[in-house]
């Protein structure tokens, strides 16, 4: 058999003959693959999923799939998920490994462990703390929660999950998005000085005992660079120009522009809520930037204005990774019978990963 085909082979590929040769590449795999595509990605390459969704949604589809191949046009958390909710025999692939998630990385065992050991020096962590993972967190993570019978969620079901683990135990440790866990549990009633922020680079989390054992949600403190990019004086300003405007934003979006929208929701749930709104409508959205400008192109005929949040445009730099040449380089040695860029988490981990994935599947 020949060897696999290079990858700078395709680099200076122009857009228009990837679009081709990725059409081709797709028709001979047929159901042997599917590709998987998040609302982030670009366009040139969006166009190209077979099914498009968040995270949840994706997930499930990883979980319900038949196909040989599941090419997973995201970041590398995604196709983890991907992999561990896959049968053994089929196979994740990410078309850019290099395509992380700047927030899932602002956690690591190593820290969450030390974590988890600080809060056992001050309550009984195996009884009274459900951890808590949102799905932008590295496989071994997941593990850890499953290792601690704790959960994962993802910005569509943080809620139900919550509740899920308040029905075990009293205390919430959640990682690594501080915004995600500060936001869902105040719209629980969670009052907030019960959810505390846990500062990985200071000893106790940079908490006082009292705080610790006063706490209902001990929030690891990641955030989102691109969400990071919406103030609530954004919010403002637009309104003063156009006082008709409906807000929307993702939960990764701080509290203070949460609480000056008039929705939040995952990603989905944003292309939802816009899509069946009243027609002429204007909306600001504070979520990534292709995920808004298509949403805009599209609700033009109904007379909506979708407009992004923020003055200067951040897009998610590790999503736009995946270009049309990192999809048409997997897919035509997949086509060659090669796989390329998979990913595969380690058994042991993937088993206790699963357990948490599936708990979260089970409660949403
Ligand atoms: P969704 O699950 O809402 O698509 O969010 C994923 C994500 O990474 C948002 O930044
Ligand atoms: Fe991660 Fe933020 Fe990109 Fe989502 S938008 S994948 S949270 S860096």
């Amino acid at each position: 058999m020949t060897a696999a085909l290079p990858i700078h082979d395709y680099a200076l590929l122009d857009d228009a003959e990837c679009d081709a040769r990725i059409v081709a590449a797709k028709a001979k795999l047929g159901k042997r693959c599917i590709v998987l595509g998040h609302h982030y990605q670009r366009d040139e390459v969006f166009k190209h999923a077979d099914i498009y969704g968040d995270s949840l949604k994706l997930s499930r589809e990883a979980a319900q799939s038949e196909a040989e191949y599941i090419v997973f046009c995201g970041v590398h958390f995604m196709a983890e998920v991907a992999d561990i909710l896959s049968r053994p025999e089929q196979i994740a692939i990410l078309p850019d490994l290099a395509a992380g998630c700047s927030m899932a990385d602002m956690a690591n065992k190593v820290k969450v462990q030390q974590c988890w050991d600080e809060l056992a020096q001050i309550i009984d962590v195996e009884n009274a703390v459900t951890p808590v993972t949102y799905i932008n967190s590295a496989a071994d993570l997941k593990a850890f929660c499953g290792q601690h019978d704790g959960i994962v969620c993802t910005s569509s079901n943080a809620e139900k999950i919550l509740n899920w683990s308040f029905a075990k135990r009293e205390k919430v440790l959640f990682f690594p998005d501080q915004h995600l866990g500060r936001n869902t549990g105040y719209r629980m009633g969670i009052p907030l000085e019960q959810m505390v922020t846990w500062d990985f680079n200071k000893p106790q989390g940079g908490l006082s005992e009292q705080q610790i054992r006063d706490a209902k949600i001990i929030l690891w403190k990641g955030y989102c660079s691109v969400h990071q990019a919406f103030q609530p004086e954004q919010i403002d300003a637009f309104k003063e120009k156009h006082p008709e405007t409906i807000v929307i934003s993702h939960p990764e979006a701080c509290f203070e522009v949460c609480e000056k929208s008039d929705y939040i929701g995952s990603t989905e749930m944003i292309l939802k809520i816009v899509r069946e709104a009243e027609a002429n409508t204007r909306w600001l959205v504070a979520t990534e930037l292709n995920l808004v400008n298509r949403l805009n192109q599209e609700c033009k005929a109904q007379g909506k204005s979708v407009h992004f949040m923020a003055p200067t445009l951040s897009m998610c730099s590790t999503m736009f990774r995946t270009d049309p040449q990192h999809l048409c380089w997997v897919l035509e040695n997949l086509a060659a019978g090669h796989v390329v860029n998979q990913v595969s988490v380690p058994a042991e981990q993937a088993a206790l990963a699963k357990k948490t994935l599936d708990n979260m599947l089970l409660a949403s």
